[in-house]
């Protein structure tokens, strides 16, 4: 080799490592981890990720599969144990005061500042992105627990009108039995139990009772009359379900009703972006009605995204995340598919299907009214312990593995030492 060469090929490595510090300094990334992994969500998730490319910001996705963050969760707590943990993580209600509580997330006050979040989000939903007065999450939407979702074609063959109570549910459902169709369906994992579980409880005792027995955690009302009632219920409504219900995905349950396998499924609004995802069309091929019983109330939750305490070299791209999460067009872009409604308050409706605008308005109204409260299941009305101790009674009781009697008895023991 020639003096020469070797000149030129050191000169030539130079370069490279020059441009490769180059793009280095200007890559900016994100690594997100969350659970949307379901055919709606993920559509949602692809929003967010090209709104932050467009602003030259890589995204790293780390997905855990499993509604309502439970498996997610136990991923975060391995990487923040590990002293690295993601950049931002979809999170919900009590969880983020817990991770607040150990102080590993970042502040994010200046931004917050800057834009006016404290106007725009409303008290409900600051009381989780805040922890002592310090902005900790950027909130991309609101969800709510207590919607029930039809198949338009059985609906219509039923003839009948929406069902307004528990009698009119089943006169609905044994409809749909007639007709040849799965009445309910419904995936047997602890966290869907624990969202129709949350619907009757709120359907028959109303809003009162639901704070009282899922606020309050008061004993008589978990263990009396109404609860009793409401455990019934859940039995009448499993001889609705299909026999394979056990562990299957919510996704793969709203599909059922998609295709008219099945007649209606109580779910959160989360569903409403699989019906999108197959190009369904609310008021024509699926009707989006409040859980009956619950019209005027809104069970709620809000997914934000926590920002965690990063290196100085991640801080620029996780702000803008939190910017471009909280930007008004986004949330329109983001919620109009992901089945939502957007976190901010000053949003017109006029992007929104006929079930967003209903949604919309309704969490105004209940917000208003006092008859909106978080939802137990999805993580903002108590601490996660709390919530799992719940699941537990409700799934073994809808399982036939306890009577309800048991299920009485039990519930405020298991939340009492949950707690
Ligand atoms: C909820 C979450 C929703 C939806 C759902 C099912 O807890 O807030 O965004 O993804 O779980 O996975």
């Amino acid at each position: 080799m020639t003096i020469r060469t070797i000149t030129r090929l050191a000169a030539g490595t130079a370069l490279v490592a020059l441009s490769v510090g180059v793009a280095h300094a200007q890559e900016e990334s994100v690594e997100v981890l969350h659970w949307w992994t379901a055919g709606g969500e993920a559509a949602a998730v692809g929003v967010l990720k090209e709104n932050l490319e467009g602003e030259g910001i890589t995204w790293s996705d780390m997905p855990v599969a499993g509604g309502s963050g439970q498996a997610a969760m136990t991923a975060l707590r391995a990487r923040v144990t590990s002293g690295d943990p993601p950049t931002a993580v979809q999170m919900l209600g009590y969880d983020i005061k817990d991770w607040a509580e150990l102080g590993v997330v970042a502040n994010l006050n200046e931004l917050a500042e800057e834009e006016g979040w404290d106007e725009v989000i409303p008290a409900a939903i600051q009381e989780f992105s805040k922890y002592d007065d310090q902005w900790i999450a950027a909130p991309v939407n609101v969800h709510s627990t207590n919607w029930l979702w039809i198949n338009k074609a059985a609906f219509d063959e039923y003839g009948g009108e929406e069902p307004q109570d528990m009698d009119e549910l089943y006169t609905m459902l044994d409809a749909f039995e007639e007709q040849g169709i799965i009445p309910l369906a419904h995936g047997g994992q602890p966290w869907q139990d624990g969202t129709l579980w949350e619907a009757v409880v709120l359907s028959v005792g109303g809003m009162d009772f639901y704070k009282q027995a899922i606020i309050d955690l008061d004993e008589e009302a978990l263990s009396g009359d109404t609860m009793r009632e409401v455990f019934d219920h859940m039995t009448k409504l499993s001889g609705y379900f299909d026999e394979n219900f056990t562990g299957r995905d919510f996704n793969l349950t709203t599909a059922m009703v998609i295709e008219g396998e099945a007649g209606a499924q109580e779910m959160g609004d989360w569903a409403k972006a699989e019906f999108l995802n197959a190009d369904q069309v609310p008021g024509e091929d699926f009707v989006c009605m409040r859980f009956p019983g619950t019209q005027g109330d809104v069970l709620f939750n809000s997914d934000q995204f926590v920002m965690f305490e990063v290196g100085e070299d991640k801080r620029d791209a996780q702000l803008k995340m939190a910017s471009a999460v909280m930007d008004p067009a986004f949330q329109v872009a983001f919620n109009t598919v992901k089945g939502s409604v957007p976190a901010r308050t000053d949003i017109e409706d006029t992007e929104f299907d006929d079930c967003g605008k209903k949604g919309m308005q309704e969490l105004a109204e209940a917000a208003e009214n006092g008859t909106l409260a978080g939802s137990l299941a999805h993580g903002h009305a108590q601490p996660s312990a709390v919530k799992e101790a719940v699941f537990d009674v409700v799934t073994q009781h809808l399982n036939g593995q306890i009577s309800t009697d048991e299920a009485l008895e039990q519930l405020p023991q298991a939340i009492a030492s949950a707690q």
